[in-house]
C-alpha cells in the first residue's frame, strides 16, 4: 500500500482534504469506552497521514501498519437492525446473510490474490480508513499503475443502491464484483475461470465455500455472494444529523448545521435529488442526472495544465500534453449514454448518497472536485450550463454564509459506527503472497 501511495504522490494531483481531520474528530467524539488515546489512533487512525502535505514543514504521525490494532465487530448486526437513519437492509431471498458468508466475502474483499500479478485487491482502492475510498487519486489506479476513468465511489452503505457504479449499469451486488475483477485497468485476471481456479488454488479457502453455501464451492455465484455480503454490512449511519432529526435529539448539531439542513431542503433544493425521507434519508433518489460537469469535462479534454505536487511542499504546473505524452489520453465519459446510447442521456451521472461524505473525498464520478466548499461552489453557480442540463440544477444565489451553513450540514452526516467499521476491516485477515513461502506463487501459478 505504501509503495502506491508514493506513485500516486508524484503522478497525482494533491487532494488537500479535510478527511484526516474529520477522522481524528470522529476518533474524539467517541466517548470514554475505549482505554486511551493512543489505543483510539492505533484504531482508528488513517493509515497514513497526509495533512499538512501540502507544507515544505510536513511530518508526519504514520503509523506502521502492523502496529495497528483491529477490532472485529458483528458485522451481521449492521445489516439486521442498521443504524439510526437508514430503512431495512434489502436482502435477496436467494442470498440471505449468515456471518459465515460475511467473513468470507471479508477475506475475498482483503486478498491481493486475486489479481492477476497477486498484489491488488478490492481494498486498495476502497481504502478503509479513507471511507472506504481513495482520497488521494481522483480516479482510480489499479494493477500496474493502470489508470481508470472514474473516482472510486465509497462502499458505505452500497446495500442500498438499485443502480450501481456512476452510470448506474448494474442492479445487484452479487454481479457487481465481476466488474473490477476482470478489468485490465482494476484487478486485470484475464477470465472468470481464473479467478475461480485460483481460489480453489489457495489453500486457506479449502473448505470455506462449501460451509458458508451448503456444499456449493467457489463459483461465479458464490464468489459474488459473499461479497456482497460483506458489502451489505457496511451500513454507516447514526450520524449527529439523524440524532438530531430521527431521534430528536435537540442538540446534537450545531445551530449552523440545523440552517444548513434549511437550506438543504428549501433554498437550495438539494433534496429534489438528494432525498430525505421521514423515517431514514438514503439522500439519493436513485436517478441518473446532468449536472453539467460531465459535459464541461468532455468538453475540455487535452486541454490546460495540471498541479501537481512533486514533495512536500514543491508543486509544479504540467502542461496537459505533457502528462499525455507519458500517459493515455483521458478517456471520454458520458455517462448514462454508454449504458443506453439514448443521446439524452449524455452526461447523466447517478446521484450519490451524501452519507459519510465528509470522508469520501474527492467528489463527483471523475473526482474533480477536492473539497465540499468546490462541490457546492459549483451548485452555487448553476452547474455548467449545456442542452442536456437538469432542470433541477440552477443559479441558487446563497450568500457565503448560507454556504458556510451548507457545509456545516454535509459534515454531520458521519455515521457513529464508522470507527467500528475500520477497525473490524483492519482486524480482517490480508490475503498476501506468503513471506514464508519463497515459492507461493510458483507453486500457485495456473497452468494456461
Ligand atoms: C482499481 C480500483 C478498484 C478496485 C481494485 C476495486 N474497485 Fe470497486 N470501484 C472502483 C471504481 C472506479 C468504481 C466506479 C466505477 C464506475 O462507476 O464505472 C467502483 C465501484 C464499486 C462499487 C459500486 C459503488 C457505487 O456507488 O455504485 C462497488 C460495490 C465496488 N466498487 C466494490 C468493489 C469490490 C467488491 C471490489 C473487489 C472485487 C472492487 N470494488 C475493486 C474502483 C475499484
Ligand atoms: C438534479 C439533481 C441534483 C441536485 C438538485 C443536487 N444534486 Fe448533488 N449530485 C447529483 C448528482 C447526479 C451527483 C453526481 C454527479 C457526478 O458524479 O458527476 C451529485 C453529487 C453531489 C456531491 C458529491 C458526492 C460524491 O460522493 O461525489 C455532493 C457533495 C452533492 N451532490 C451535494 C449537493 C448539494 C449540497 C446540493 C444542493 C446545493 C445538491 N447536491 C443538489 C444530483 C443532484
Amino acid at each position: 500500500m505504501n509503495r502506491m501511495n508514493k506513485t500516486v504522490l508524484v503522478i497525482n494531483i494533491l487532494v488537500v482534504s479535510s478527511i484526516a481531520l474529520s477522522l481524528i474528530s470522529v476518533t474524539a467524539s467517541r466517548g470514554s469506552e475505549d482505554a486511551s488515546e493512543l489505543q483510539n489512533r492505533a484504531i482508528f487512525g488513517p493509515g497514513d497521514i497526509k495533512h499538512g502535505y501540502e507544507s515544505a514543514d510536513y511530518t508526519t504521525d504514520t503509523l506502521d501498519l502492523l502496529n495497528r490494532i483491529g477490532k472485529e465487530a458483528e458485522l451481521i448486526e449492521f445489516a439486521r437492525q442498521p443504524p439510526l437513519g437508514l430503512p431495512p437492509v434489502p436482502v435477496p431471498a436467494d442470498n440471505p446473510l449468515t456471518t459465515k458468508k460475511i467473513l468470507l466475502g471479508r477475506k475475498l474483499f482483503f486478498d491481493r490474490r486475486l489479481s492477476i500479478n497477486n498484489t491488488f485487491s478490492c481494498a486498495m482502492c476502497h481504502i478503509p480508513e479513507q471511507g472506504f475510498t481513495n482520497n488521494e487519486m481522483e480516479t482510480a489506479v489499479g494493477v500496474e499503475g493502470r489508470s481508470g476513468k472514474r473516482n472510486t465511489p465509497t462502499v458505505y452503505n452500497v446495500a442500498y443502491l438499485d443502480r450501481i457504479f456512476h452510470d448506474g449499469r448494474e442492479s445487484t451486488l452479487e454481479q457487481q464484483v465481476w466488474s473490477p475483477f476482470l478489468a485490465r485497468n482494476e484487478m486485470a485476471n484475464p477470465s472468470i475461470g481464473y479467478v475461480i481456479n485460483k481460489i480453489r488454488a489457495i489453500d486457506e479457502y479449502d473448505g470455506l465455500f462449501e460451509e458458508a453455501f451448503n456444499d456449493r464451492g467457489p463459483t461465479m455465484e458464490t464468489i459474488g455472494m459473499a461479497l456482497a455480503s460483506y458489502q451489505r454490512t457496511l451500513n454507516a449511519a447514526n450520524s449527529p444529523f439523524d440524532r438530531w432529526y430521527y431521534a430528536k435529539e435537540k442538540d446534537a448539531i450545531s445551530e449552523q448545521a440545523k440552517r444548513g439542513f434549511e437550506l438543504f431542503t428549501g433554498k437550495g433544493t438539494c433534496s429534489a435529488c438528494h432525498l430525505v425521507q421521514s423515517e431514514h434519508a438514503l439522500f439519493t433518489d436513485d436517478r441518473l442526472h446532468n449536472t453539467g460537469l460531465g459535459y464541461e469535462a468532455s468538453m475540455s479534454r487535452d486541454s490546460g495544465t495540471t498541479r501537481v505536487q512533486l514533495a512536500p511542499g514543491i508543486f509544479t504546473e504540467l502542461d496537459n500534453s505533457v502528462i499525455e505524452s507519458v500517459s493515455r489520453a483521458k478517456e471520454n465519459d458520458l455517462g448514462l449514454y454508454e449504458v443506453t446510447e439514448d443521446p439524452n442521456d449524455r452526461w447523466k451521472f447517478r446521484t450519490p448518497s451524501l452519507r459519510n461524505v465528509a470522508l469520501t473525498a474527492p467528489y463527483m464520478h471523475n473526482g474533480s472536485f477536492h473539497t465540499l466548499r468546490e462541490v457546492v461552489d459549483f451548485y452555487n453557480q448553476g452547474g455548467i450550463s449545456n442542452e442536456l442540463l437538469s432542470p433541477l440544477i440552477r443559479p441558487l444565489d446563497l450568500t457565503e454564509s448560507e454556504i458556510e451553513d451548507l457545509l456545516a450540514f454535509l459534515q454531520s452526516l458521519i455515521g457513529s459506527n464508522v470507527p467500528a467499521l475500520v477497525a473490524d476491516a483492519f482486524a480482517a485477515p490480508i490475503g498476501d503472497v506468503s513471506k514464508d513461502d519463497p515459492d507461493w506463487t510458483h507453486k500457485n501459478k495456473l497452468k494456461y
